[in-house]
């Protein structure tokens, strides 16, 4: 038997104004798209903004479902719109604001699980990290400089290799 531990270094800033100010723009993006989020079953509305090396910046919000099961997150709205779209750029910063409609969330948005699954392959794929900034609709803001450490023991495309 043996034991290991596993930690990240975050960053938690008192508020977006604390960023600098590419970060903030980022997240300025990601909160506007929040507010054109399709979220009438939850009432959770998310937006996410993905920042490409090449400087563009493509936005992405939740989009829910009568079948709810068909709707999606996003985080992956945004980032396969990226992808489809601008295949082979580089992601380096992904900022998201999450709050529920009538009461402003305070605290961090933590991405779903099947959100971290598909940023980390992206990280993995680009070789090189992604930044993530997350917020609720006003207060702190978490930056994890690399999606990965969001995601101990991630499924990748080094298992399906023969
Ligand atoms: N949601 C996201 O967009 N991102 C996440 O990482 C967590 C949850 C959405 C899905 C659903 O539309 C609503 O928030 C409530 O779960």
């Amino acid at each position: 038997m043996s034991s290991h531990s596993f930690a990240f270094p975050y960053e938690v800033f008192e508020s977006k104004d604390f960023l600098s100010p590419l970060f903030l723009s980022l997240m300025e993006q990601a909160i506007t798209a929040r507010s054109k989020a399709y979220a009438p079953y939850s009432n959770f509305q998310v937006g996410a903004a993905v920042l490409l090396d090449n400087g563009l910046i493509v936005l992405g919000n939740n989009q829910e479902n009568a079948a709810y099961p068909s709707g999606l997150c996003a985080e992956r709205v945004a980032v396969f719109h990226a992808a489809a779209n601008h295949p082979g750029v580089p992601i380096k910063a992904i900022a998201i604001s999450a709050s529920d409609i009538q009461t402003p969330t305070t605290t961090p948005a933590a991405p779903c699980g099947n959100c971290r699954q598909a940023m980390a392959e992206y990280e993995q794929k680009q070789q090189f990290p992604i930044t993530l900034l997350t917020m609720g609709a006003s207060g702190a803001v978490i930056q994890v400089d690399s999606v990965l450490s969001l995601l101990p023991f991630a499924f990748s495309s080094e298992f399906l290799k023969k």
